[in-house]
């Protein structure tokens, strides 16, 4: 079994097993852990990561934040609760349609917007913060991308680092929370791709 496959395999083990269990879907309305996804199942970050993330990435209203593989929505939704303007993209359509219901329902339905697409082929040069939850594989082919944004933007990852790069810091959500509770943030550096 290749490395991608037994990080894929740990992933679902571990997140399955945190929630108690059997993968079932809770209703048809809500997405079920390992709910296959185009290129990563879903897992949801777990809410006090999330805060986590956003602290660490020190998220205000001036900021763009972007989600690539968006889920339910929370990281987008968390981030416009702080004023800022939020993107999630996310490929699959029912959860589109949940996390534009969960952000009306959550008022804030102008900032947190959603669109069904796919990641790597997202524009995401207007971002200044990225709060991703992805593979490692995800991560470096997501990795050229990453070298064009400007200079400073940040990028927060959940559980996973970006293979090749430094992080400026690693956090830990607070309180009980298990699994998927480290987080690492990067400062894009200037780079040959984004020096213009
Ligand atoms: C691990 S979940 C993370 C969800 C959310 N970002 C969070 O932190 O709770 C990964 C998400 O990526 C989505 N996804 C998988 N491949 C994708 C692709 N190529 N483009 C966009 N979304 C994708 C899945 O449907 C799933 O919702």
């Amino acid at each position: 079994m290749g490395m991608v496959r037994l990080l894929a395999s740990a992933f679902l083990a571990l997140s399955v097993a945190a929630c108690g269990g059997g993968v079932a879907r809770a209703s048809a309305e809500e997405p079920y852990v390992g709910q296959p996804g185009k290129d990563v199942i879903w897992v949801p970050t777990p809410p006090s990561l999330v805060e986590k993330m956003l602290d660490m990435a020190g998220v205000t209203a001036q900021d763009y934040v972007m989600d690539l593989g968006s889920g339910d929505g929370r990281n987008i939704i968390a981030a416009a609760k702080r004023g800022a303007r939020a993107l999630g993209v996310e490929y699959d359509p029912t959860l589109v349609q949940l996390s534009r219901r969960r952000a009306a329902s959550e008022g804030v339905g102008e900032r947190a917007r959603f669109v069904e697409g796919d990641m790597f082929q997202a524009d995401i040069s207007q971002a200044t913060v990225l709060a991703l939850f992805l593979l490692p594989d995800n991560l470096l082919q997501l990795r050229p991308k990453f070298e064009q944004l400007r200079p400073g933007t940040r990028i927060v990852t959940n559980g996973y680092e970006i293979a090749g790069w430094e992080p400026k810091e690693v956090g830990v959500a607070p309180g009980d929370c298990v699994p998927w509770c480290t987080a690492y943030l990067y400062v894009v550096p200037p780079t040959e791709a984004n020096r213009n």
